[in-house]
């Protein structure tokens, strides 16, 4: 990346590579905007900013993905408006930093992910948190802040409502463990994953258009749920505050459509927890029972899933050694995620792959995912991966 770098701006003088890695959500899914819980992984797949000053007091980002470049006096950054390119991301971030009295310094950047966009695997996430570290530089920031901050970043500039588990999950990220957020407190557990498990994301290849407006959409929906159960019962202030049994007196008296959005986030927050019992017991099969339970909770009450994902689970499910199978993400396209059994893995890429194009005449991308740790800078240049 150092010799890309070079090419690309003439000098790599006084480079650095910063790290952030995507993620996948192993369980608690549309539970994060409410303050409940999630349990994702950190994965190897990543974004790599490196950076080096700029003599001409310009920020400069290429990206190698896009093979698309973009450059601002530092001066007029913090005016810029939201273009709906990638570059909002950086960009956002740096605004937001700015405003918590951070100076922008003239900087070239050169961005490399292997993370896949599109896949529901947080490629945004892992571009915010990458490119911030990357205008941090020297300067620190608090990890739990640079979360807030990036996710503010997200929620503000590029205007998708998002809770906080992406951008946490890439700063807090684990080797060999997936993490258990409260997203009200913002503190996590860590959490082991028994050793006869394998992890597989199987990316459908697909996003379809809705995606963002139904995110926005439900998130709209939750909150007309707490206004109605709060009447009720006056210390709900977000659905993380209804347990099932207040669920069940408040059922009836919300609109059908409320109620089975509101469903979905109280049985999922309830999952997480006997998830982790589960997890904790080493206890595969009702780890997997649970995946598929939080599934079918976002295909019918929810309303996230696809055909293209629910195809993937459908299968997943009935193959041999696959413990439990669920879409992973903010749905409507992107990935699933599967728990197996490790001898299982190799007939379930074939299977899957010869099913899925069989179906929809396209080749899925499956990734092993191994939980890696947060983001950091980069000491050893030897564990960056090629250009694509
Ligand atoms: C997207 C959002 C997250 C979370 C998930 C759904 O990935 O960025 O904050 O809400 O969807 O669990």
């Amino acid at each position: 990346m150092i010799d890309e770098f070079r090419r690309l701006y003439g000098s790599a003088e006084g480079i650095r590579i910063f790290r952030a890695p995507g993620r996948v959500n192993l369980i608690g899914e549309h539970t994060d905007y409410n303050l409940g819980f999630v349990l994702p992984v950190a994965l190897q797949m990543a974004t790599f900013v490196a950076t080096a000053p700029s003599p001409d007091g310009k920020l400069r980002l290429y990206s190698e993905g896009r093979q698309e470049s973009a450059e601002w006096p530092v001066a007029d950054i913090g005016a810029l408006r939201p273009s709906h390119r990638w570059t909002d991301y950086p960009i956002g971030v740096a605004q937001e930093l700015i405003g918590a009295g951070f100076a922008i310094e003239p900087l070239n950047m050169l961005i490399r992910s292997s993370v896949p966009e599109g896949s529901g695997l947080s490629s945004s996430a892992a571009l915010e948190v990458s490119a911030a570290l990357a205008l941090l530089g020297d300067l620190q920031l608090d990890p739990l802040e640079l979360a807030r901050l990036c996710q503010r970043a997200e929620r503000g500039f590029v205007g998708m409502p998002c809770g906080i588990m992406d951008q946490y999950i890439s700063i807090f990220g684990r080797e060999h463990a997936a993490i258990c957020i409260d997203c009200r407190s913002l503190e996590h557990q860590v959490a082991l994953l028994p050793d006869e498990v394998a992890l597989l994301a199987v990316n459908t290849m697909v996003k379809h258009e809705l995606a963002s407006s139904a995110y926005k959409e439900r998130t709209e929906q939750c909150a007309a749920a707490v206004e109605i159960i709060a009447r009720q019962f006056p210390g709900t202030a977000s659905l993380r505050d209804v347990t099932p049994e207040i669920f069940e007196q408040v059922e009836a008296s919300l609109p059908p459509i409320i109620a089975r959005r509101a469903r979905h986030v109280v049985t999922e927050d309830a999952r997480v927890g006997q998830f982790m019992q589960a997890c904790a017991a080493g206890d595969t099969e009702r780890m997997g029972k649970l995946f598929e339970a939080s599934h079918r909770s976002l295909q019918h009450d929810y309303e996230v899933s696809c055909d293209e994902l629910d195809f993937l689970v459908d299968a997943a499910l009935a193959l041999d050694g696959v413990y439990g199978a669920r879409m992973t993400g903010g749905g409507f396209g992107g990935c699933t995620v599967n728990l197996m059994r490790p001898e299982a893995v190799a007939h379930f890429r074939e299977e899957i792959h010869r099913l899925y194009f069989q179906r929809f005449g396209i080749a899925p991308h499956i990734y092993f995912c191994c939980p890696s740790s947060g983001a950091a800078e980069v000491k050893n240049s030897e564990n960056i991966p090629a250009a694509t």
